[in-house]
């Protein structure tokens, strides 16, 4: 640890200053001297509940680490890694950047050069920022596990935090696009809604980030999961979310504007879809999970297609994937808009195709059904849950 200089000391006061008049604009550390993993840091202001806070972001191989401090606390903790975990540190503000480097010797060096960012952005607000549509300290990610008490995600939970963030910033995003975007009212029916982490992320983002006035069900076959989301669900005063123990192909839902089907086992995801078709959804977003009923089916393709089934890893790759490009098919052939997206990286699951199909008048229909028989017939298949669905075989 190296002693506080009067150079520390001024590059604090300068710190503090900037943040007191409101040319903060962000401070980053580097030059990582610490013990363990290296990395670097970056402090900008945060809102929570109206209150500016630093936020602490410091960046590792392979994750992020997010820190909120008050303003002394996070001011006494960047002052206590500078000189120690990090030897270079350097305020940017509207009145000027200063720089505070230290020697290999460890002789500490003030830099004072013209502002590089001249005007503050507007502090964000924890909750909506862009890069937190969910912020970790959500009541439910608290209620499910995902985060600690202080509101920290947990490190057993990262993988499932950011799926809850890029799908609800998926489905902010696709919202847009359809004539729900702007719909004040939605109804929403996840199928294969599990313990609900995706459900719950969704409803408290149409709820309270969007203030929708919003009915969300989840349609789960798992009594016991039903129980426990409707208990979590009434605790968190989740009014317009309630859980219904069903099979995908009998839910009572009647009516929904986004039909979603996140890892259905198996052909729940064609129910889905199909549900979702016949109740007129203006959105439709499934992750599928596993098929095995074309599989058995694709043992006799056109001769072209043959060396695409010859070895059982290909052909269960093939099935997989002949499966989706049906149900998209299938899905345009309804009058609906396909993107077929990437979901969660492949690093977590081999699952991580998200199919988005937005209603839309403009969709060749007619050439999608075209597509869909021709897809047939080369591959071999005869039957596939969703047309036997839609009695579209
Ligand atoms: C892998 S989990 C996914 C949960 C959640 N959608 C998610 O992505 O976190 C699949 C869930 O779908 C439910 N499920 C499977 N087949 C179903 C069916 N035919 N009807 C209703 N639920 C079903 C299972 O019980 C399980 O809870």
């Amino acid at each position: 640890m190296i002693a506080p200089t009067n150079k520390k000391s001024e590059f604090i006061a300068a710190f503090s200053e900037a943040i007191e008049n409101k040319t903060f604009i962000r401070i980053s550390l580097g030059k990582f001297r610490g013990q363990g993993e290296p990395s670097k840091a970056v402090a900008t202001l945060v809102l929570l509940k109206d209150v500016p806070h630093l936020k602490l972001v410091t960046s590792l191989a392979r994750k992020d680490e997010t820190k909120t401090f008050s303003i002394n606390d996070g001011i006494n903790h960047i002052k206590a890694k500078i000189g120690d975990t990090y030897l270079s540190a350097t305020l940017f503000a509207a009145s000027g950047d200063v720089t505070l480097t230290y020697s290999r010797k460890r002789e500490p060096q003030l830099i004072k050069n013209k502002a590089t960012l001249t005007s503050a952005p507007p502090v964000a607000e924890h909750n909506r920022a862009k890069a937190y549509l969910v912020a970790p300290d959500r009541p439910y990610l608290q209620a499910l596990q995902v985060s600690d008490g202080e509101g920290r995600v947990k490190p057993s939970m990262q993988g499932k935090y950011r799926q809850i963030c890029h799908f609800i910033e998926i489905v902010d995003g696709l919202l847009k696009e359809t004539e729900a975007g702007e719909s004040p009212t939605l109804s929403v029916v996840d199928i294969g809604s599990g313990k609900g982490y995706l459900t719950f992320a969704l409803y408290d983002h149409l709820a309270t980030a969007l203030k929708r006035d919003c009915r969300v069900t989840g349609i789960e076959m798992r009594g016991d999961l039903v129980q426990f989301c409707n208990g979590l669900a009434r605790e968190l005063g989740f009014s317009g979310l309630s859980f219904e123990a069903s099979e995908a192909g009998k839910t009572s839902a009647k009516s929904a504007d986004i039909v979603i089907a996140l890892h259905a086992c198996d052909t729940a995801t064609d129910d889905a879809m199909a549900f979702g078709i016949t109740a007129d959804a203006n959105l439709i977003l499934a992750a599928p999970c596993c098929q095995h009923e074309l599989a058995p089916q694709l043992d006799e393709p056109i001769d072209g297609l043959k060396g695409l089934i010859k070895y059982p890893l290909f052909k269960q790759r093939q099935a997989d994937l002949v499966t989706d490009a049906a149900r998209a098919l299938l899905l345009e052939a309804s009058g609906y808009k396909v993107k077929v997206i990437e979901f969660v990286s492949t690093e977590h699951t081999s699952k991580n195709i998200l199919i988005a199909a937005i209603k839309s008048a403009t969709v060749d229909r007619d050439l999608a059904r075209r597509q869909y028989q021709n897809l047939k017939t080369s591959t071999g298949f005869s039957t596939h849950h969703l047309a036997s669905q839609l009695k579209d075989d």
